[in-house]
This record gives C-alpha cells, sequence and structure tokens, in this order.
C-alpha cells in the first residue's frame, strides 16, 4: 500500500511565491509517489478571516492555485476542511486527550499573549478560541486522513509535534493502534524564500511577489524589490543580494551561472537586475497564471471538483472515526 501524503493551506489571502516554493511545488513533488489528500484549510481561516466575501473568495483562489500549479484532481483527492464534518466530531473526541497546557505551549497562542503582555493589555485580550485551538484542529485534519507524512514548512513543526503527542495519547489509553501517528516531511532544500525587503516573504510582512497578479502588477512587484546603493559599475555579489536570491528560483542553472558573472563584472545596475528577474518570472508564471484565470472563470466547475474530492475524502474520514467511537465505548 502507497503511503499517504497530507496537507493544508489556509485560504487567508494572496498566493505569492514562497507558497508555491515552500508548500505547493514541494506538495505536489511527492504527490508523484504518495496517496496525496491536500485541502483547503477553510476552518482555520475563519479565525483570522470575518468577513465573508472575503473568504469565499479566498478559498477558491487557493483552490485555483492548488490546479493551477498543476494538482490533478483525479491523483489527489483535493477538499476543503469544511467540507468534512468528520473533521470537527474528531477535534471534540481528541480534545479530551490534549492538556490545555500543551496548548498554552503553542507557538502562535504564545506570541500572540506575549505581544499583549507587553502592550500592558490582558494576556488574552484579542485571541478566539479557535486560535488557542488551532493544534487541535489541525491534528484532527491530519489523523483523520491517516497520514504518514505531512509536507509543511518548519514553522509548522511543532503543530505535527502536537498531533502526535495527541494521537500518541489516544493509543496509549486505549492500548491499541487506534490513530496513526504521523510524521513531518519538513523539506530540507527548500529554502525561505526571501521577500521584496530581504526578510521571509510573508503576507504578514506585506512583501510578497503574488503568484498570479496580472502581469503589469508583477512587474511593478518586482521592481519595488529594496536594494542598496551600489552605482552601475560597481561588482555586485549574487550571493548577498535578494533579487539573485530570487532569480535561481526561476532559471536554469546556466541561466544562473552567466548572471551571477554579470553580477560579479560591474557595469550592471539593480534595474538591470530586476529587469532580468522579471523576465524570468514572468516566462514561469505566464503559463500557470492564464491556467489560473481560465479555472477562475468558472467558479461552479471548481466547487464541483472540490465537493467531488469531499466525497472520496468523507468514507475515510468516516472510518477513522468509527475506529475511534468504537474504542472510546460510544459506537
Ligand atoms: P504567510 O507567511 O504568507 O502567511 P502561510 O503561513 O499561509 O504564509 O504559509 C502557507 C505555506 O507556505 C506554509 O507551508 C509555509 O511554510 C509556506 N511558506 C510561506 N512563506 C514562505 C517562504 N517565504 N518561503 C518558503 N515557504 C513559505
Ligand atoms: N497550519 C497550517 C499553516 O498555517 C495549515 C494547516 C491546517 C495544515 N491544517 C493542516 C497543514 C494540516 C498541514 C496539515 O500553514
Amino acid at each position: 500500500m502507497k503511503k499517504i501524503s497530507l496537507t493544508g493551506i489556509k485560504p487567508t489571502g494572496d498566493l505569492h511565491i514562497g507558497n508555491y516554493f515552500g508548500a505547493i511545488k514541494p506538495a505536489l513533488e511527492l504527490a508523484k509517489e504518495y496517496d496525496a489528500r491536500y485541502f483547503i484549510a477553510d476552518y482555520h481561516a475563519l479565525n483570522s478571516v470575518k468577513d465573508p466575501k472575503e473568504l469565499a473568495s479566498a478559498i477558491r483562489h487557493v483552490a485555483a492555485g492548488w490546479l493551477a500549479s498543476g494538482l490533478d484532481p483525479e491523483k489527489v483527492i483535493f477538499y476543503r476542511q469544511s467540507s468534512i464534518q468528520e473533521v470537527f466530531e474528531l477535534t471534540t473526541m481528541i480534545m479530551a486527550f490534549t492538556s490545555k497546557g500543551l496548548m498554552n505551549r503553542a507557538h502562535a497562542y504564545k506570541d500572540a499573549s506575549h505581544k499583549n503582555i507587553e502592550k500592558g493589555d490582558d494576556m488574552d485580550a484579542g485571541i478566539n478560541m479557535g486560535l488557542f485551538t488551532y493544534p487541535i484542529l489541525m491534528a484532527a485534519d491530519i489523523i483523520i486522513f491517516d497520514s504518514d507524512i505531512v509536507p509543511v514548512g518548519l514553522d509548522q513543526m511543532q503543530h505535527i509535534e502536537m498531533a502526535q503527542d495527541i494521537a500518541q495519547s489516544v493509543n496509549a489509553n486505549y492500548k491499541q493502534q487506534v490513530l496513526k501517528i504521523p510524521q513531518a516531511g519538513i523539506q530540507e532544500n527548500v529554502a525561505v524564500v526571501p521577500g521584496l525587503d530581504g526578510r521571509k516573504m510573508s503576507k504578514s510582512y506585506n512583501n510578497v511577489i503574488p503568484l498570479f497578479a496580472p502581469e503589469k502588477t508583477l512587474r511593478k512587484t518586482v521592481m519595488r524589490i529594496t536594494t542598496n546603493s551600489q552605482s552601475v559599475e560597481e561588482p555586485k555579489d549574487p550571493d548577498t543580494s535578494q533579487i539573485f536570491g530570487l532569480y535561481k528560483l526561476f532559471a536554469e542553472r546556466n541561466e544562473q551561472d552567466k548572471l551571477a558573472e554579470r553580477y560579479r563584472a560591474g557595469g550592471m545596475g539593480w534595474g538591470e537586475a530586476k529587469e532580468e528577474l522579471f523576465g524570468a518570472v514572468n516566462r514561469r508564471l505566464t503559463p500557470m497564471r492564464e491556467k489560473y484565470d481560465a479555472i477562475m472563470a468558472d467558479i461552479p466547475a471548481l466547487d464541483k471538483i472540490l465537493e467531488q474530492g469531499a466525497q472520496k475524502a468523507r468514507p475515510i474520514a468516516a472510518a477513522t472515526v468509527k475506529r475511534f467511537r468504537k474504542a472510546a465505548g460510544i459506537d
């Protein structure tokens, strides 16, 4: 039997090239050798996105983004988290096996409460229970589909460890393997994609290159990358330039070597370096953007794909819940 790979992306904003190289592309690589189950984590997004139009549109955006990036819904079970009621049943069941202390130690909650304390506010100001219990819902997402491997960025490692802890507590209590213990698939070779300002590309830093923006916007965004004040003549170090760092993601090895030479030789200004980057990014993203636009032009067809995925996912989820209920004495 093939092993199972599972991951989810929250629909909380526009997908950017950090999401593509850090999450979508490696997950699609894994889908070649694993049975893949990839989903839109819309209930996780509800913690922060309270505008219904915005959430509905972000769900379609992320779904179309996966498909335009090459996800084949015939091969990958592709669905919305909110379509699988059993996920919420399992969430409640595993709550009984999750200590509150474990949630107190979750990074996202700790960061939010520390920020409150620093500001002199009540430590829990503005923090909803969805944020506090976020790792429990995520554990249910993972465990319910008997996942072997969960491809995620390093920032999600703690969540995977919590899912392992929770599943182990359940198994230990019933003295049988009720739930499969998942492993994190941290992509060692996927570097952190730098943003326009050199920090990690992230929508929270407002420094992203969007994946599906129209060509004009893409060009404007690339031109916004911050640079130092080196003159055109000065030789430049490709290894410390985030423009070159981004270029490497989009260009072949020989193109990279050629451009690195031009950086080192001097005579190429940052404007020209950005033009080279824009050309490479645009060549790669244009076919994806065209696919994305075509998918977004037919939302009912997109929703149908997600619903068909949900239909495949539900029986698997139901079997896990049934196993748990039986072990727990509530079947
Ligand atoms: P953001 O930081 O923009 O809010 P998310 O936290 O929603 O992005 O990330 C979704 C996925 O994309 C995660 O698996 C995360 O590890 C990956 N990811 C996000 N930004 C980057 C980046 N700059 N480089 C590599 N991977 C990234
Ligand atoms: N927490 C993940 C993120 O912020 C999204 C997510 C929700 C997820 N449920 C998941 C990822 C289950 C992997 C498996 O990126």
